[in-house]
């Protein structure tokens, strides 16, 4: 056990122990900035399970939450993955248990289920297709229009997918992330408000999803320039618009990165309070720890990892064969 770290220089000791150890250090784009920066990727869901399939190191440091964690596992079975604080949970994966669910299907024993990666082994192990913010609309799409579809376990995501979908054979879990969902109709309006030029990116986790969608040009009114889109997505556009400001609707790790690469622009939040608690539990002090002493390795049992691969690999599959691949 570590007496002290006191006098350390966390970075410096970080990089030796990630070549002694022969790790990879990976970071959702939530995570606090001391921490971004010392990853060797930072990405959204999606792209932190491609990150971990793809790497080749023993040991993955996820900086992110359990149900990341637990997807790089069920990836990388042979190697170490350490989560740095096993606190590091999700308002949105606890939405749903693996009984919940099971007693759900029983209740519809011809659909199939659709789970967003926001979600624990467990409930993957009874899905059939797996999905993230980046592709829920893809996934979904590419099932047989007749087939009735559960999907779980965000309300707002789900209410998304059936608007651009046009399904009416989706059932929709009433799962919610306790950060996304306090992002209102009312709190985008002040925003939008106080910066009238600004472009607005919003995460469809969000609790103004649909008054959003009614809004914008492709669906309803046309008074909104509103762009749905995954961490990952907004960092890409940022990059690309030609705008100068964006108003952002998300938790707020995201503006370290979207500031980081674009100094010429400005970002607001729609609060500076949504802020994942979870997200902000892992510090540099951690993954110096998670790194020396091998803590905290996240396995998932073979006979729910069997099965929870199975929606997963589907996912990624069709985001290998798709020609719009968000990698
Ligand atoms: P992304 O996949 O868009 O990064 O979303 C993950 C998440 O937890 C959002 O709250
Ligand atoms: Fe889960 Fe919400 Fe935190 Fe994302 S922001 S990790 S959905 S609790």
């Amino acid at each position: 056990m570590i007496e002290s770290i006191q006098g350390l220089d966390l970075v410096q000791e970080i990089n030796k122990l990630r070549v002694q150890k022969n790790a990879v250090i990976l970071a959702h784009n939530y995570q606090i900035p001391e921490v971004q920066d010392i990853a060797d990727f930072v990405a959204d869901s999606l792209g932190l399970a491609y990150a971990a399939e793809e790497s080749t190191a023993e040991t993955i440091v996820l900086c992110g939450v359990e149900f990341m964690a637990e997807t790089a596992s069920l990836l990388c079975p042979d190697r170490t993955v350490l989560l740095p604080d096993t606190q590091a949970g999700c308002s949105l994966a606890q939405s749903i248990t693996g009984e919940q669910l099971a007693d759900w299907k029983h209740q519809y024993p011809e659909a199939v289920v659709v789970c967003y990666v926001n979600t624990s082994a467990e409930v993957k192990s009874l899905s059939d297709y797996c999905c993230t913010s980046t592709n829920a609309v893809q996934v979904v799409e590419s099932i047989p229009k007749n087939q009735e579809i559960l999907f779980v376990p965000d309300m707002f995501l789900g209410a998304y997918v059936k608007k651009k979908t046009g399904r009416k054979n989706i059932r929709v879990w009433m799962g919610e992330c306790h950060v996304h969902a306090g992002i209102s109709e009312e709190s985008i309006s002040t925003a939008r408000k106080e910066h009238p030029k600004a472009e607005f990116l919003v995460h469809p986790e969000c609790g103004c999803i649909s008054s959003t969608m009614y809004l914008t040009a492709e669906n309803g009114k046309g008074t909104h320039d509103a762009r749905i889109l995954s961490t990952g997505g907004m960092i890409k556009h940022a990059k690309t618009s030609s705008n100068k400001e964006f108003v952002i609707a998300t938790e707020t790790g995201i503006l370290h990165r979207l500031e980081k690469d674009n100094p010429e622009k400005s970002f607001f939040p729609v609060s500076r309070a949504n802020v994942c608690h979870f997200m902000k539990m892992i510090t540099l002090e951690k993954v110096y720890r998670s790194l020396k002493e091998g803590v905290h390795r996240v396995t998932v049992d073979e006979s729910i990892a069997s099965k929870a691969r199975i929606p997963i690999n589907r996912m990624l599959d069709l985001q290998r064969t798709s020609p719009a691949s968000a990698k």
